[in-house]
């Protein structure tokens, strides 16, 4: 499985020739260069309405035939614009052909571009081929993140950074201690001025606790 970092919160898990979206923030995206024409999308996942996670996923869906996954009200929202959508809440074990997702809490709220009330936000553990990981979507530090330590263990966690609307820095760090990952990609920083981070000195005081900081750069990607 190879997963890439294609900016903000944007990811795209390549597994068994199918690509996986999550939070696809494209177009509108100042540090995302992803040529999704040529890939074959399957399935795209969304951790809330914001336009900066919900992005391009209701164009990508329609002209890839590709489904979205998302709290009901998102669903029902990105139904309403043409998409083929799976509406889920919090709790629920999500089968597909390439593994198992769970939606699971993150503290943030959530309302589409157009100001429609875009349900409940989520954090999403994705279980492909024995490998969990974790996208923490937008959120503030959590003590829900000690149950995902010991219900789902996950290996890896895709942690916000950027501060202001979401965790920072010094949040995430305890954050990634209470999930008991080795491994941590920050996420949504420095894409815009106000969550703009020094992001050398996330991987410092993670190394500090013994914990990696895997920085990718927007198009960089790692094989799990
Ligand atoms: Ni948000
Ligand atoms: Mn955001």
């Amino acid at each position: 499985m190879r997963l890439e970092y294609i900016a903000h919160s944007a990811f795209a898990i390549d597994v068994n020739g199918r690509t996986i979206l999550i939070d696809p923030f494209i177009s509108q995206n100042p540090l995302a260069n992803y040529d999704w024409e040529n890939r074959n999308i399957r399935d795209i996942l969304l951790t809330h309405s914001h336009g900066d996670h919900l992005g391009d996923a209701v164009e990508i869906a329609k002209r890839k035939h590709a489904t979205i996954t998302a709290v009901f009200e998102l669903a029902n929202y990105c139904a309403s614009k043409g998409a083929s959508v799976r509406g889920v809440n919090l709790g629920g074990k999500l089968n597909y052909e390439w593994g198992d997702a769970w939606f699971v809490p993150a503290q943030h709220s959530s309302s589409t571009p157009d100001g429609v009330y875009g349900g409940i936000a989520a954090g999403i553990i994705l279980n492909i081929n024995g490998t969990k990981i974790y996208h923490a979507g937008d959120t503030s530090l959590s003590a829900e993140m000690k149950l995902i330590k010991e219900v789902y263990k996950p290996e890896i966690a895709l942690l916000p950074v950027g501060g202001f609307y979401t965790m920072g820095v010094d949040e995430a760090v305890i954050a990634a201690q209470l999930l008991g990952v080795g491994k941590v990609i920050p996420m949504h920083y420095n894409t815009f001025p106000a969550i703009n981070v020094n992001i050398d000195s996330f991987k410092y005081k993670l190394e500090t606790h013994g914990l990696e900081a895997i920085i990718l750069k927007p198009g960089e990607n790692i094989e799990l």
